[in-house]
């Protein structure tokens, strides 16, 4: 007896060292091909380079650009994103300290992920489209890992951007760079936000959770974050992740299970009007019948709905009993600072222990719906675009008859319909003059690439200057507002090598000015001193002229006055 109970807990032992220490590698993962119909019109037209289409931009770009860079603290970050909800509400917040994220070893209880996800679609002005960026923007914050992690529409492409801003400290580059995608996508699979369900035991929703998280921070709150949000939080931010990934999906059937203009113009059409009166539509009526076989003449594959859920992980609950010890036994506990301390640190990462592979996100996931020509879900992911307000400028546009709505749409030309991604911003745009002459196509905040800098891609070496190179205080205390910018304007010592951001600083003359700190500090053009006085920056700089009481003559020897010349 007692000899087969030792026999048993060898093999059990096997089985479970098993599942914890094999699995795939990410780097292997990472080659995974992502698509699943590669002759599909969608695989085409959707771009899968890291790089946004030219032309194009993820909304966090954006949002980044018109905020003048990527503010500094995160609570800046998060408050930048508030402040475009006319509503006035924060986005929603919550802390995972033990997850199965990249960087998951750069995270413990006293360190926990922030996730940040807004939940807003804003009514605009009478010129312009709101912004509706509810399930279309998502942030990861590891703060060991100086790095945030952020997935955002690229309203243009039809595709999620998969970004990073490194080094995000308080003098640090905080470098906004776009990810190596397929990495992203060893475990965001549909190119989409994923997350756990119910009930969602990693999160600070969970009571137990939040009383470790706060007990580690002596409860106090963490980067001004609760350490504790009621559980409808991580739900909403479940719901959110699924509205998001949906768009992949909507976007396929858009371009694949429907393959014409006829077809593409009676989806829009059900759409806008199920967007209008969800109560009113009857998903089985004449004109859904219609569209149900133009789809099918489409005869395309079954349109994957990628998934987003990943089952639930229960890291405190896991550490207890017979399965705790067990997992002491092999050490699978991730010591805090342990593996990817980058996203590029991938080798790292697949030293870690493994997770099970029902619980690893990177284990790869069958679809979570085959539709098929039969399935009119298309209406329901374009309708889902639209926000509220984009149907009562429609309706006011038809003067309150929806009839001049769908004539619109009507007279929207062949071309409209070509393959190209949906746009809900485009669509308003071409629309709206078609259901009233009088109506001018609305502007929106967030297409326009014109006054954007270059996108950059990660993994581009910083710029080598050399030790005693006169450019070294510029790169210690302007490089993270002034390189990578994404708005043009303030993207003025750009380039790949010392000589080309030195002919870039010398043309930017107002350098000059900005660091006349004697003669401007005090009067109404301080506000133009550079650094900014609240930025970690300033500091630091004051700092370096009680050293060296010369640095800012120095900084603006390098840029010639107009007169030099
Ligand atoms: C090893 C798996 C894995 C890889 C690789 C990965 N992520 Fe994630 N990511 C997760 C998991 C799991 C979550 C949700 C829970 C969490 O954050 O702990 C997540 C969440 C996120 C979120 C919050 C929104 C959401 O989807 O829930 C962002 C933003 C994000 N990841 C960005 C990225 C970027 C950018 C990359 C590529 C550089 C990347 N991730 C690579 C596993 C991964
Ligand atoms: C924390 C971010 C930050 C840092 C660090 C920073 N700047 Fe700026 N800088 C800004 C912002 C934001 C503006 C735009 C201000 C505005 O338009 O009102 C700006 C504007 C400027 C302008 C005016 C540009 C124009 O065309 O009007 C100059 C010149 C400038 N900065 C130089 C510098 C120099 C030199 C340094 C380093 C000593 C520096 N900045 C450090 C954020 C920063």
């Amino acid at each position: 007896m007692k000899r087969l109970a030792g026999a048993l807990l060898v093999v059990m032992l096997v089985a479970a060292c098993g599942s914890e220490s094999t699995g795939p590698a990410i780097a292997d993962l990472a080659k995974r091909p992502a698509v699943t119909d590669t002759s599909a019109r969608s695989s085409k037209v959707i771009s899968r380079e890291d790089l946004p289409p030219e032309g194009t931009r993820a909304l966090f770009d954006h949002l980044v650009a018109q905020a003048d860079g990527v503010p500094w603290p995160f609570e800046k970050l998060v408050e930048m994103v508030a402040r475009q909800d006319p509503s006035g509400a924060a986005p929603l917040v919550l802390l995972i300290p033990d997850g199965r994220s990249l960087l998951k070893g750069q995270s413990d209880y006293a360190h926990p992920r922030i996730l940040m996800a807004a939940d807003f679609q804003a009514p605009g002005s009478p010129a312009s489209l709101g912004l509706a960026p509810r399930g279309q923007l998502f942030l990861g914050f590891t703060e060991q890992a100086n790095e945030i992690e952020v997935i955002s529409y690229n309203e243009a492409a039809g595709r999620f951007e998969f970004q990073l801003v490194q080094d995000y400290t308080a003098n640090g580059a905080r470098k906004l760079v776009y990810a190596k995608r397929a990495v992203c996508e060893s475990c965001h699979q549909g190119g989409t936000p994923i997350f756990s369900v119910r009930p969602w035991n990693e999160t600070n929703g969970q009571p137990q959770t939040a009383a470790r998280i706060a007990e580690a921070l002596g409860d106090k709150p963490y980067l001004g974050f609760a350490t504790s949000v009621p559980l409808a939080v991580p739900e909403r931010y479940d719901e959110l992740t699924d509205v998001g990934n949906f768009i992949a999906a909507s976007q396929k059937l858009w371009l694949d299970q429907c393959a014409d203009a006829a077809c593409r113009r009676a989806l829009l059409k059900l759409a806008l009007s199920y967007a209008r009166a969800p109560g009113d539509f009857k998903a089985d009526g004449a004109e859904g019948a219609a569209l149900q076989a133009l789809q099918a003449s489409a005869k395309a594959q079954p349109i994957a709905v990628p998934q987003s859920d990943l089952t639930n992980r229960d890291p405190i609950g896991e550490a207890v009993g017979l399965k705790g010890w067990w997992r002491g036994l092999f050490k699978t506990r991730i010591k805090f600072g342990d593996g990817a301390k980058t996203n590029e640190d991938l080798e790292a990462f697949d030293r870690l222990p493994k997770l099970p592979p029902e619980q690893d996100p990177l284990s790869s996931r069958a679809p979570k719906r085959l539709l098929t020509a039969n399935d009119i879900d298309g209406i329901y992911g374009l309708a889902s675009l639209f926000t509220a307000d984009d149907i009562r400028r429609l309706q006011a546009a038809g003067k309150q008859q929806w009839g001049r709505v769908e004539q619109g749409v009507a007279k929207l030309p062949d071309a409209f319909f070509a393959d190209a991604p949906f746009s809900r911003v485009k669509t308003l745009q071409a629309l709206l003059p078609l259901v009233s002459a009088s109506q001018a196509a609305p502007t929106y905040c967030c297409l326009d690439v014109s006054e954007m800098s270059p996108p950059i891609a990660s993994g581009e070496p910083p710029v080598e200057l050399a030790a005693d190179s006169p450019l070294q205080p510029f790169a210690h205390f302007c490089f993270a507002c002034h390189r990578g910018n994404p708005s043009k304007r303030l993207d003025f010592m750009r380039g790949a090598t010392e000589a080309e951001v030195r002919t870039n600083i010398e043309a930017k003359s107002e350098i000059r000015e900005a660091l006349d700190w004697d003669r401007y500090r005090g009067t109404d053009k301080a506000a133009k001193l550079m650094p900014p006085s609240d930025a970690p920056q300033h500091a630091a700089m004051e700092e370096a002229i009680k050293q060296n009481p010369k640095l800012l003559e120095e900084m603006r020897a390098v840029v010639p006055g107009l007169f030099d010349f």
